[in-house]
């Protein structure tokens, strides 16, 4: 059989079904840029509509990951309206298999919008939308840092529950949607119900929780792009019945791009929180993650150093294992205050990955107790700034 595998990715996208529209994928033209490797690596842009469900983009993943010899799927959500690449059936050198095999090396050339994995997002002028006002929602915080794996979600999460635990009502929505860690982090993961055309967001511990890890298949998120970010979370905001609240927590992905940018113009951010690791690296990314905050206008509320130190379990000695003073330095350089330090502590790990936030968990831990400080010292620093 001479079928290229770009024509039988085409052929499965052409049995899945929009039931928005009842076309399917490839009729609809909502599949674009397909592009396959020799290795079995296949990548296409997925043209979403605001209206269609996001479920279709696992749809389209999954009857493409079913075929023999495909390794790897990535799926490129970009918005209809936004998108200018190639036709849906292009003629010539486009689709072909030829050109296809060169995707990892392909340079950006001219319309074609190749899905290129971590491009850096083009410089957008902000502001583009009018924020709307969400006054149900409290102050709307954002947890955010230059680098991953800092501890932004695991401080965005206890954060909440220390509120929670305050007595304010709690609400926290997962803005990191290439890697949404809340379903797991909060030992949550169903479908959320809808309810008079409101989503009804998902309890744990008592805050009200949404991500789009309820909605999508974890393993291999979607990359998710420019228009579509913002609809996603402006959904969130607006579409969530969230009732009212004091507090809202909102866990960004790393760095200063769409997720950043879409927020700040969905609706008015109270301010920000910048976590970052004492290491030298970590602060120059959360450097650039307040000057982002600055420019849109939004207030930073301060730094969290995380993973500031280690006890060591015999002596009761702190060990500084990424270095010291980095997070003050940091609070220095942009005078900001340190509105808390995280130690290091296997167990903080431990309940993200359980689903038993520390601060609920095990409350007693040293590490549990900085994160419970850390809420107040946010509180205040919120009642100070904006009453
Ligand atoms: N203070 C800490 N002590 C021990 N492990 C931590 C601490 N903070 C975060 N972690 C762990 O580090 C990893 C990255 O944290 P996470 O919150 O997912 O980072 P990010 O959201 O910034 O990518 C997770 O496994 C988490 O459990
Ligand atoms: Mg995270």
């Amino acid at each position: 059989m001479p079928e290229t595998l770009t024509e039988r990715v085409s052929l499965a996208l052409a049995r899945v079904r929009n039931a928005r529209t009842g076309a399917d994928l490839l009729t609809s033209e909502m599949v674009r840029d397909i592009a396959t490797t020799t290795g079995g690596r296949v990548r296409f842009t997925l043209l979403l509509d605001a209206a269609d469900e996001a479920t279709l983009v696992r749809d389209a993943r999954e009857a493409v990951e079913r075929l023999d010899g495909v390794t790897d799927v990535r799926v490129d959500v970009k918005d209809p309206s936004s998108y200018r690449g190639t036709p849906a059936f292009p003629k010539g050198a486009g689709a072909s298999p030829a050109a296809a095999a060169q995707l990892p090396s392909a340079p950006p050339a001219s319309s074609r919008a190749l899905p290129v994995m971590n491009a850096t997002p083009e410089p957008k002028r902000v502001p583009a939308p009018t924020p709307v006002a969400y006054p149900n929602l409290g102050r709307i915080i954002a947890v955010s840092s230059g680098k991953g794996g800092v501890g932004k979600s695991t401080v965005a999460v206890n954060l909440a529950l220390a509120l929670a635990n305050a007595g304010a009502r709690v609400g926290i929505m997962d803005a990191d949607i290439y890697g949404p860690n809340l379903p797991l982090m909060l030992g949550v993961d169903a479908a959320p119900p809808v309810r008079d055309e409101k989503i009804v967001p998902l309890e744990a511990f008592g805050i009200k929780i949404m991500s789009l890890g309820f909605l999508i298949e974890k393993e291999q998120p979607a990359i998710w792009r420019g228009p579509i970010v913002m609809k996603i979370i402006t959904q969130f905001l607006r579409d969530v019945d969230w009732g009212t609240l004091d507090y809202f927590i909102v866990d960004m992905p790393p760095g200063t791009g769409d997720a950043q940018l879409s927020l700040v113009q969905a609706t008015n951010v109270s301010g920000a929180i910048i976590v970052t690791t004492p290491q030298q690296v970590a602060i120059g990314d959360a450097l650039r993650g307040v000057k982002m905050f600055e420019r849109v206008a939004v207030p930073v509320l301060g730094i969290v150093e995380n993973m500031s130190w280690f006890e060591n379990p015999e002596t009761g000695k702190p060990i500084a294992m990424f270095g010291s003073g980095g997070g003050q330095r940091l609070a220095d350089e942009v005078g900001l205050p340190l509105l808390g330090q995280i130690p290091l502590d296997p167990r903080v790990q431990e309940g993200g990955d359980t689903g038993r936030p520390i601060v609920v968990a095990a409350p007693e831990l040293k590490a549990a107790q900085a994160l419970t400080r850390l809420a107040e010292r946010v509180r205040s620093e919120i009642t100070a700034r904006l009453g």
